[in-house]
């Protein structure tokens, strides 16, 4: 078996699949410099962005594509990267949107959650983050996966964060793509330091757009659309 895949085996087996160094440090320096000049934030200085230091929203997301900024194309077109993808989801898959995701010092990180509700395993998303920092114990936001509960319908009802035996925590480094299944359940822990993440959402040929507007958590699902909780789990 070639080493795409293999890859794309792995996935399928465990709902994700993360590959280290794939991207160069240099690369994501420079995007990762980018990222935080467009949230108006520097490592080095203290927030200076308002919007920023009085928002209480746990992660802030940026979409540039949809503002004509196509500054991340050397991962978006990157040939492997893609090769990988068609390999996971087959032909005529499509790139749903580029995300890039801020989280500021001291926020909770991101309950357990679907990206989607797993009814259909056939209506699902896939995520390709890309880390252009790395995630340590210093910064936090470790992101904590499910190994195979792409394959486990839906996600139990339980508190929010807690555990969940059999649970992995990652802190990718710099440069780390990790490919995930968004029926796979998965969760981001408290972030201490300034945290980026980007996300080169993909799915499969014949995916309604609005594919990952209903979110399932384990107290509730989630619409955005809407902003509203459209069930209660109990
Ligand atoms: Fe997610």
């Amino acid at each position: 078996m070639n080493y795409i895949k293999k890859i794309a085996s792995k996935f399928w087996e465990d709902g994700y699949v993360i590959l280290e160094s794939f991207f160069d440090s240099e690369l994501m320096d420079n995007y990762n410099s980018k990222i935080l000049d467009h949230y108006g934030v520097n490592p080095n200085w203290e927030h200076n962005n308002e919007f920023i230091s009085k928002s209480a929203v746990e992660v802030i997301p940026w979409f540039p594509y949809r503002e004509g900024k196509p500054y991340f194309d050397e991962i978006d077109k990157h040939k492997v990267f893609n090769d990988i993808t068609n390999e996971i989801l087959q032909d005529n898959w499509e790139n749903l949107y580029c995300m890039m995701m801020f989280s500021k010092a001291g926020s909770k990180g991101q309950a357990w959650h679907q990206d989607c509700p797993p009814e259909n395993p056939l209506k699902y998303n896939l995520n390709r983050l890309v880390y252009t920092h790395d995630i340590t114990d210093e910064t936090g936001g470790e992101i904590v996966i499910m190994p195979e509960a792409h394959k486990a319908g839906i996600l139990p009802v339980g508190k929010p964060h807690e555990d969940i035996e059999g649970q992995i925590v990652y802190k990718p480094k710099k440069g780390t793509v990790i490919f995930l299944h968004g029926h796979c359940f998965h969760r981001v822990m408290p972030v201490k330091k300034d945290r980026i993440s980007s996300n080169f959402r993909a799915v499969p040929q014949g995916t309604p757009e609005d594919i990952t507007d209903i979110c399932v958590y384990r107290n509730m699902r989630y619409k955005f659309s809407t902003e509203e909780v459209i069930e209660e789990r109990i």
